[in-house]
């Protein structure tokens, strides 16, 4: 770029005659356009139109400046009156990544695009529900952890900090108080949703809280961590000789679990999960078909404009990474443990939700599969002899849909651990249909009149 102005102002000096004055002011026209442009990415701009319908910041307590940084984007074309509109919650996974991976990247209704624009997301999941992106816990993305030493290091003081932030956030407008409310994430948040649905009936709160949904989750290490060699082996990534050296590493994560040797057992389960990428030779192992890794960087150099994070309100002082080591650290002695028994008691008080893609292999279909089979709830067994349905979306194959009562479980075709990402209209219907009980996702005819009466 610089180069190319020099030339262009040796040119200029050699074949036209200006006064000392006009020489001068476009020098200094030439210098401002050079200073514009020296940087490696285009400016990135944001639209007006993409801009979230309220975003800033959510106290996690009185005596702290600790905040969560949220976005919160209104339903696009709602089909029922805002109070009564269904409020989806989103949280990332990590732990300490942010969720504005899932806004810019996956669910939100702007993405970031190659060139460092946006451009609007057809599959967004606030076509008709509302949708809050918290970035979860302090510390993560935009928000902000007044002194390292509050940094939750447990899933009960994620859940405090959120159920703070989230009463703020109800309070901000008496709209919101009475709309269902549904947890929603991924990855690392299959930690966080349980956590903070159990808080939030614990409290016996006045929120509404209507169900939790879960894509490609870590819930229950011990069982999950035990999968990764057989999976690998029947997909046909792997042969038999690898599948027991990677089973032995497995035991030692199960091992060290079950004795509650927790840094050592995550340790021992990234082991595990390097050894599977190292036989592989997989790009990544969140989808195994993709030639290179998930490019949700374009979101961090997106972020990293102070244009952008001034049109977001976000904290101008935050330097944006993806994902934050420091919370990384401080929730590494949560890793392994399990939350198996928050999902068992908030499936016989509200609905849930597992869906995960077929070609993750670290929290996908085999993992979440295993760990399901061991719930203990009257309903287990009738689930797991219910029926796996064909789905369709707009007449073609997107997955299929296993249910019984409370529990749903879904596998979406042609897709990885950002489902969303990957499958973006599908994720959408997904999502829609089961907030509303339609068709696979309902109870029969009973149901259906039931929620019509809720939502029209
Ligand atoms: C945890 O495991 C490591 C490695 O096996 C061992 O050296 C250490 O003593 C264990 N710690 C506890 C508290 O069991
Ligand atoms: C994977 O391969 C790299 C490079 O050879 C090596 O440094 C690393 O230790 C391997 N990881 C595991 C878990 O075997
Ligand atoms: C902005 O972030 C910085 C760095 O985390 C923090 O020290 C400061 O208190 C924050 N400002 C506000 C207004 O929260």
């Amino acid at each position: 770029m610089q180069g190319h102005s020099i030339v262009r102002l040796s040119k200029m000096e050699s074949t036209v005659i200006y006064s000392s004055f006009t020489v001068l002011f476009f020098l200094l026209l030439l210098l401002t356009t050079v200073s514009a442009s020296s940087s490696s990415h285009p400016t990135p701009s944001f639209p007006k139109q993409a801009l979230p319908t309220k975003s800033g910041y959510l106290s996690v307590n009185h005596a702290s400046k600790s905040a969560i940084f949220y976005t919160f984007y209104e339903a696009q074309n709602p089909t029922s009156p805002l109070s009564q509109t269904p409020l989806l919650i989103w949280l990332q996974g990590g732990p300490g990544c942010s969720s504005m991976i899932g806004n810019f990247f996956e669910l939100g209704p702007w993405r970031v695009t190659k060139s460092l624009n946006l451009a609007p997301n057809p599959g967004s999941w606030n076509r008709i529900f509302g949708l809050l992106f918290l970035d979860s816990p302090i510390g993560t993305g935009f928000s902000v952890a007044s002194n390292p030493s509050e940094i939750p290091r447990n899933q009960k003081s994620v859940a405090k900090h959120l159920f703070a932030a989230i009463t703020e956030f109800i309070r901000l407008d008496p709209d919101f108080k009475f709309r269902p409310i549904y947890i929603t994430g991924e990855s690392y948040a299959g930690k966080y949703v349980p956590a903070i649905g159990y808080y939030i009936l614990h409290r016996n709160s006045r929120f509404n809280l209507a169900g939790v949904a879960i894509g490609d989750g870590l819930t229950h290490p011990v069982v999950q961590v035990a999968t990764h060699a057989l999976n690998a082996y029947y997909v046909g990534l792997i042969n038999e000789k690898q599948k027991n050296e990677l089973e032995e590493v497995q035991s030692e994560a199960i091992r060290l679990t079950k004795l509650g040797n927790w840094s050592e057992a995550v340790e021992a389960r990234t082991n595990a999960l390097g050894l599977l990428r190292n036989m592989t030779g997989l790009a990544t192992l969140y989808h195994y078909t993709r030639k290179s890794p998930y490019e949700d960087d374009l979101v961090t150099e997106f972020l990293k404009s102070k244009e952008v994070k001034k049109a977001l309100g976000a904290n101008e002082s935050i330097v944006f990474e993806a994902c934050s080591d420091t919370v990384g650290e401080a929730m590494k002695e949560d890793k392994m443990k399990s939350v198996k028994h928050m999902v068992e008691y908030l499936v016989k008080k509200t609905r849930v939700l597992l869906y995960q893609g077929q070609f993750d292999l670290q929290d996908g279909v085999v993992q979440v599969e295993a760990w399901v089979r061991t719930m203990k709830w009257d309903g287990i067994e009738k689930y797991l002899n219910a029926d796996r349905k064909i789905w369709k979306v707009n007449g073609e194959i997107a997955g299929y849909v296993q249910k019984w009562e409370s529990l749903t479980n879904v596998v979406v075709l042609g897709a990885g651990h950002l489902l969303p990402s990957d499958q973006s209209v599908n994720s959408q219907a997904m999502i829609e249909n089961w907030v509303l009980q339609k068709d696979l996702f309902g109870n029969g005819d009973y149901q259906q009149k039931d929620v019509l009466q809720r939502f029209i």
